[in-house]
């Protein structure tokens, strides 16, 4: 449920009108709701609630905006990081060192560092090359650093193939034959305090079967471990909830993840961890663009021309995806049009024969689901500048991220010396 409602003719983020938005801040802009947010963070912590002290740690990648992680971090929730620019933004915004998760395949030496300097809970181990080079640095530096192992269960997410990652041929996680051979040498490391295992399959998923299927996985590799006299305490079970961007479309409610959850890991004996991601902002954000103009080519449907485009919202763009598209102010007339953005390339289309509320030039509409993997995939391109975000709490609303304007960009450029 989000709090993205028309009222009085207008759709409102909470008790604010988007035209207010629009006149104010101008177009495109990204609006978060607060309420929605809360919502969504209460909800998944309620579907673990069978859980013994589960570790929620919110996929910053999804959403990385400062406020918007204030807002979980008032929750109660932690972080999962990629990179030490997320680590930075998580302990910014108030989460716990000890709250945050490091994951990823490439973390460099001087992230690596970062996250031990910052005194982190975790870091999620990718390959048996960087438990030795983390052991290494932590040795150096007269820390030791809590871990654990991501597995690749090889497991198919059945969701789109650029968000798989729990196949063999990805690149994430080490395979799960080698698993306990690779734990058992680096638990052999002193500065390095192996505790447990962590997988993740993907993103956007539909079905929890595959979930299942490889936290099943996970379990016999506990079993196994602690059969070979390993110590484990802990397991990061990643994201991947998948949520409906399609009005009416069907996804796995986080109340049935959180029981097969409960029933699969019962016998564990660890601390869970989870890194929800899209489930928790998805829905809690839209994107608001104005129509620039409608152009007929041929005799099939208008390309609706908005001045949001693959920069602001590359998902259509990179994964064919989906996002409903409302009129802010409906007539209530209805109408079948080619939505596309100002970008010179054909890919930045975001939906092609789509029926939609009748829209002419000036009007204002929205993109929905967009609250995750929305402003942080924003781009440049075509020298259009970043978007700006806004926050809704109730009737008031706060920008939380300025429009970047192309020229502040171009401010960061040198022409040098030789070339004049
Ligand atoms: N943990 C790890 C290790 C991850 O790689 C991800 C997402 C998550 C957690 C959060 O997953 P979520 O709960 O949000 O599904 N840009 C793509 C999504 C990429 C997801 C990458 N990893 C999109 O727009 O669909």
């Amino acid at each position: 449920m989000d709090h993205f409602r028309i009222k009085n003719g207008v759709l409102h983020a909470e008790d604010v009108p988007m035209t207010r938005i629009a006149e104010d801040i101008g177009t495109p802009v990204y609006i978060y709701s607060r309420a929605t947010l809360e919502r969504h963070a209460r909800v998944f912590r309620d579907a673990l609630s069978e859980l013994d002290n589960p570790h929620i740690a919110f996929a910053v990648k999804s959403n990385p905006n400062l406020a918007v992680l204030k807002v979980l971090a008032n929750e109660g929730y932690g972080a999962d990081v990629v990179s030490g620019g997320e680590l930075t933004r998580a302990l910014k915004a108030g989460m716990k060192p000890d709250d945050i998760v490091f994951s990823g395949v490439g973390k460099t030496h001087d992230e690596l560092l970062q996250g031990l300097r910052e005194g982190i809970g975790q870091f999620n181990i990718e390959s048996e090359e960087e438990g030795y080079e983390l052991a290494a640095i932590a040795s150096r530096h007269g820390k030791r650093a809590a871990c654990a192992l991501r597995v690749n269960p090889d497991v198919d997410a059945r969701t789109h193939e650029k968000i798989s990652t729990g196949k063999r041929e990805n690149k994430f996680g080490v395979p799960l034959d080698r698993a306990a051979e690779i734990y058992a040498r680096l638990a052999a490391e002193d500065s390095i305090d192996m505790r447990g295992i962590a997988v993740h399959i993907g993103s956007q998923l539909s079905s929890l079967e595959p979930l299942e299927t490889a936290f099943a996985k996970v379990g016999a590799l506990i079993a196994d471990l602690r059969a070979a006299g390993c110590t484990v305490t802990h397991a990061d079970l990643g994201g991947g909830l998948g949520v409906p961007y399609k009005a009416g479309e069907k996804m796995p409610a986080p109340a049935e993840y959180g029981a097969m959850v409960a029933r699969v890991t019962k016998d564990w004996n660890v601390r869970l961890a989870f890194e929800p991601g899209r489930v928790i902002a998805g829905n809690a954000g839209v994107l608001l663009t104005r129509v620039v103009r409608s152009k007929r080519s041929g005799n099939g449907p208008p390309f609706v021309v908005v001045d949001a485009a693959m920069n602001d919202l590359a998902r259509p763009a990179m994964y064919g995806a989906w996002h409903d598209f409302e009129a802010v102010e409906p007539s209530g007339e209805r109408m079948t049009a080619h939505i596309v953005g100002p970008i010179c390339e054909t890919g930045d289309t975001f939906a092609m024969d789509r029926e939609c509320d009748a829209l002419v030039a000036g009007d204002l509409a929205i993109f929905r689901t967009a609250g995750a993997y929305g402003a942080t995939m924003a781009s440049s391109y075509n020298s259009r500048g970043f978007v700006a975000e806004t926050l809704v709490d109730g009737d008031r609303y706060a920008v939380v991220a300025d429009r970047i304007a192309a020229s502040a960009i171009m401010d960061a450029e040198r022409v040098p010396d030789w070339l004049t």
